[in-house]
């Protein structure tokens, strides 16, 4: 945490928070708004994933993932011609970005392994002894913070060698991925208790293999992502198996996958078909990971099923494009996650169509019939993709609490949620999400019962965006990334975070927007 000596000796932003400090009472809350409480048992942290701060990318023994080859070889796919060589330099100042986690105050920091950073071919004939220490270090070093590590295995850098091979298409991959993940639970399971498998497979296989928005941009719109999507999930009940049989009598570990979704909010809720086209886009985007998982009955959710297999028909295909699970991977993948792990960022609304003139055919957008739009009143700051509506969240959690009834018993851990903007120290716009989001998960928890037990903010610090290179930041921290060093600053919104996390609640005058300085109005 810092101390008020620590913050006066910085810049005159650091000044006013230290008057905010010294003015600390009671939390003061908007009008109309409840002054709730996080719950004793609900853990805050914040998360990052390995390519997007780690750097090192030919150092220490590491070998090629498929984003250091995509964009080594197409240089000019990201908006601003970047990579992530060098990103936030992570692998050099990894112990600074403990003392950064230290002083937000939360108990539990999200990153992921680089795969070819311990196995630099991908497979277990190699185990490259550097990368290991790195890791083994670093956890190490958090744990004796009092920091937990909850770690994903695979946060998108698929090795160089298996994507030559198809990546995630390819369904043999999945042996390797589980001879990798033995190998972490081997090495790290001593340390790391909570496990992710395959991070936000609907984002990794719609932009990935389904567009060519993510690397490696394979544009199989209407089949690669939906092999993607399968294997994905295999792939994660494989690990899941694997982990309860090996290892979790001895490390009494958890594992889970993260999904991520935007809230589809009905285009006009008295319409039937409105509130139908919303659901159906919940379903095919969030139901088809989550469904097999958490659902009593498991497999895709019947609609997911029908409308792939029918547009499947319809188009000439004697197979449906969506694979089919045999009955022991139904079996293997129900109930193949100890809590439900979920990112959020955005909202959209939905109204139905059948089809749109810019739905690639075949695609999941077309399989899925339904127009995307959003409400003029929801506020889309800076990326092309976030708009706010923070009541969105609220609704989302409520959505997968009355679905899966096994949320009763096993919480659901908000494992990202975070805002874009153009970068700056003073971010008052992120401070506004972030209360305004978090407040929302309190009216989850408090008005509606919902099982929510954590909450990781995206992101520790400024990173590498992907597709988005440098331009957008998500940090917590500003990382400059013109000097060698990286320097690393606290914004705003981290003194607003370690407020929440020490006070256990939202104090929304905690940070104060200066006079004239217009909000970007969240509703
Ligand atoms: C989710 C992804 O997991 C993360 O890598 C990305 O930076 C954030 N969304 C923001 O786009």
């Amino acid at each position: 945490m810092w101390s008020s000596s620590a913050v006066a000796r910085n810049t005159a932003v650091l000044l006013t928070i230290s008057l905010l400090q010294l003015a600390r009472g009671s939390p003061v809350v908007k009008s109309g708004v409840i002054n709730y409480s996080f719950p004793d048992d609900f853990i805050f942290g914040v998360s990052t994933a390995a390519y997007q701060i780690e750097g090192g990318w030919n150092e220490g023994g590491k070998g090629e993932s498929m984003w250091d080859t995509f964009l080594h070889e197409h240089p000019t796919f990201t908006v601003d011609h970047s990579n992530g060589d060098v990103a936030a330099d992570s692998y050099h100042h990894y112990m600074e970005d403990i003392e950064m986690i230290k002083k937000l105050g939360v108990q539990s920091y999200r990153m992921s392994i680089s795969w070819t950073r311990i196995l630099p071919n991908g497979t277990d004939n190699n185990i490259n002894q550097e990368g290991v220490k790195y890791y083994r270090t670093l956890f190490e070093e958090l744990v004796k913070a009092n920091i937990t590590p909850v770690v994903t295995l695979y946060h998108w850098d698929m090795p160089t060698p298996f994507m030559k091979l198809g990546g995630w298409t390819n369904a043999k991959v999945i042996d390797y991925f589980e001879d990798y993940a033995r190998v972490a639970f081997r090495l790290y399971g001593d340390l790391v208790k909570m496990w992710l498998t395959v991070n936000e497979p609907h984002e990794g296989c719609l932009s990935g293999y389904g567009q060519a928005t993510l690397a490696p941009a394979m544009n199989s719109h209407g089949l690669g992502i939906y092999l993607c999507t399968h294997n994905n999930l295999l792939a994660h009940a494989r690990v899941y198996r694997m982990y309860e049989k090996e290892f979790k009598p001895l490390q009494k570990g958890k594992v889970s996958l993260p999904f991520e979704s935007a809230w589809a909010e009905p285009h006009d809720p008295n319409k039937a078909d409105d509130v139908e086209a919303a659901e159906n886009y919940l379903q095919m985007h969030l139901g088809m990971f989550a469904h097999p998982i958490f659902s009593e009955e498991g497999d895709y959710p019947r609609v997911v099923r029908e409308k792939i297999d029918n547009m499947s028909r319809l188009q000439g295909y004697s197979r449906s494009r969506l694979p089919y699970f045999t009955d022991e991977e139904v079996k293997a993948l129900r109930g193949s996650a100890d809590f439900f792990s979920l990112n959020h960022y955005t909202a959209l609304s939905n109204t139905p169509s059948a089809m749109e003139s810019y739905f690639k055919v075949p695609s999941l957008h077309q399989d899925t019939g339904v127009r995307i739009l959003v409400y003029p009143s929801w506020p889309k700051p800076f990326i092309r993709w976030q708009y706010l509506y923070p009541q969105g969240f609220r609704k989302l959690v409520n959505w997968l609490q009355n679905k899966y009834k096994i949320l009763k018993e096993i919480p659901i851990i908000i494992t990202e949620n975070g805002f874009a903007d153009f970068g700056g120290i003073e971010d008052y716009d992120r401070v506004d999400y972030y209360n305004d989001f978090l407040y929302q998960l309190l009216l989850a928890i408090h008005e509606d019962g919902c099982n929510v037990k954590g909450y990781f903010a995206w992101s520790l610090m400024d990173d590498f965006e992907w597709i988005d290179g440098y331009k957008h930041k998500f940090g917590l921290y500003s990382v400059d990334f013109n000097s060698p060093n990286r320097t690393r600053t606290p914004k705003l919104s981290a003194y607003n975070y370690a407020n929440i996390v020490r006070t256990r609640r939202i104090d929304f005058d905690y940070i104060k927007r200066p006079e004239g300085l217009n909000t970007i109005a969240l509703k």
